[in-house]
């Protein structure tokens, strides 16, 4: 555990500041500056400490304060896409700037005095300059519950031999962990193994070490994953999700969001179109594209499709398309570089999403009751996508390479299943549920209140 402030720091009537400090990906900004949204409509000042690299529009943020460190990467670092390698960096780089951020924050009398400071799971190095600065961090962990107990069980998946993964194996039950196959489990292609155990053991680790841990979830959604976490972790547990049903709040998109996906929604009928998009870092090849493209055009269903600069390898934006295609659907297809995902979640003519499961975009669907088609890339996506088919059972999972005819008939089925789509409904009220008064997360946000108040 950190060491509590010393007793005889000041508490001045009035807010007091927390100060935030998000790891630069899409994936993590949108909940930390949820969660800041969140605390700062319960009475608390908000500073954002902030790489320049990928960093959040702050005056899409007035209320809050902004304080940007230098993280010292080169182009090559920022732009290396093995992910691992620029996780290691970045907690490499940034642990000087960010002390010396932090102490010229803490030393300034001016500004109300600071509470606390919370910080990304994967940020793991801010565990130790904040115990040197004497400051209580808690710990915002993005994913999910379920697999980050996965994480937590790393040990004995090496020591038992099922990471690294072998290919003879990838059908076979994982039995420390139910229901997950050796397929399901959490890892990323990265060019050094032991980089990945690091990364993620650290995490593991300092956050077990923390003062505190949120999480973007709700107790009824994940609660198995809760009782062992709370078996495992001495510390203070807070699943107040899902963040962004607590009240509307402005985007935190690094890219901007394209309204016509919500004009040309508007002209489609209910339940009716595929929204795809595969989040803000995985990517895919050209031949997956086109299988892609094809199985949708096939499918005979309206589609609207994310196709982010850079998500097919080796091209910038839609150059392998064919001539025409879109053309040639007549208004069936539309594809946009980002969407505003949460508005197009909750607009009543989408009737099913295919994605990649970041865990912010599986909570937007379970949140909206929208039926998913599960094609997870890596880490905590092979995890969520499980849960979703298997656990949850909202959506279907994309197996074994994609193939055209394969994705027209997991489409099909996907819209027609009406069991699917009631208990997708069922899910979506469990979390509204969670957040009105007397609710799980209602309740877990106020524990949370009263925590913060006592450091
Ligand atoms: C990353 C990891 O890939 C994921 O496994 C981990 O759980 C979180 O960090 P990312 O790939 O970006 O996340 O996916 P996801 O977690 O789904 O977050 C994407 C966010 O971008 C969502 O909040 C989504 O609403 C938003 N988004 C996505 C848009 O606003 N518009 C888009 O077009 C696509």
């Amino acid at each position: 555990m950190e060491n509590e402030r010393d007793a005889e720091t000041p508490k001045r009537n009035g807010r007091r500041r927390l100060v935030l400090f998000p790891l630069p990906f899409q994936g993590h900004i949108n909940p930390m500056l949820q969660l800041a949204n969140i605390l700062h409509s319960n009475g608390f000042s908000i500073t954002i400490i902030h790489t320049t690299f990928n960093f959040p529009n702050p005056s899409n943020h007035p209320h809050f304060t902004f304080v940007p460190i230098s993280d010292g990467l080169s182009e090559t670092e920022a732009s290396n896409p093995d992910l691992i390698a620029l996780l290691s960096v970045l907690n490499l780089k940034c642990v000087k700037p960010f002390e010396d951020c932090l102490a010229k924050l803490l030393a300034d009398v001016s500004e109300e005095p600071i509470t606390c400071l919370i910080s990304d799971a994967i940020l793991p190095f801010t565990r130790a300059v904040a115990e040197r600065l004497k400051l209580p961090r808690i710990v915002l962990r993005t994913g999910g519950v379920s697999s980050f107990v996965v994480f937590a069980a790393y040990p004995i998946l090496l020591e038992k031999g099922h990471i690294p993964i072998r290919d003879s194996r990838l059908e076979e039950l994982v039995p420390e962990l139910p229901p997950l196959r050796i397929k399901d489990l959490p890892v990323i292609k990265t060019s050094n193994p032991e980089a990945l155990y690091e990364v993620v053991n650290s995490m593991v680790k300092e956050t077990k070490a923390s003062s505190g841990l949120i999480w973007n979830s709700f107790e009824e959604l994940e609660q198995p994953a809760l009782n062992a976490l709370r078996q495992d972790f001495p510390i203070p547990i807070f699943p107040i999700g899902p963040f962004h049903k607590h009240f509307p709040t402005s985007s935190s998109s690094l890219i901007k969001e394209d309204q016509s996906s919500i004009s040309w929604l508007n002209m489609q009928e209910p339940n009716s179109v595929i929204y795809v998009s595969f989040g803000s870092i995985a990517a895919i090849d050209k031949t997956e594209f086109l299988e892609i493209a094809w199985g949708l055009a096939n499918s005979k269903r309206p589609f609207l499709w994310v196709v982010r600069p850079g998500l097919i390898r080796g091209s910038y934006w839609l150059e392998p398309l064919p001539n025409g295609f879109l053309e040639n659907l007549e208004g069936r297809g539309h594809i946009v570089q980002w969407a505003p995902q949460q508005e197009v979640l909750c607009h009543p003519a989408v009737g099913a999403f295919w994605t990649h499961n970041g865990w912010n975009s599986t909570m937007e669907s379970v949140c909206e009751g929208v039926p998913m088609i599960c094609m997870p890339c890596f880490t905590d996506q092979l995890v969520n996508a499980r849960y979703v088919s298997n656990v949850w059972r909202v959506g279907v999972q994309l197996e074994n390479g994609l193939e055209r005819g394969k994705i027209e008939k997991a489409i099909g089925r996907l819209m027609e299943d009406k069991e699917m789509r009631g208990r997708a409904l069922q899910w979506k009220e469990k979390a509204n549920l969670s957040l009105r008064q007397g609710g799980s997360s209602y309740q877990s946000l106020q524990c949370l209140i009263s925590y913060i108040s006592t450091f």
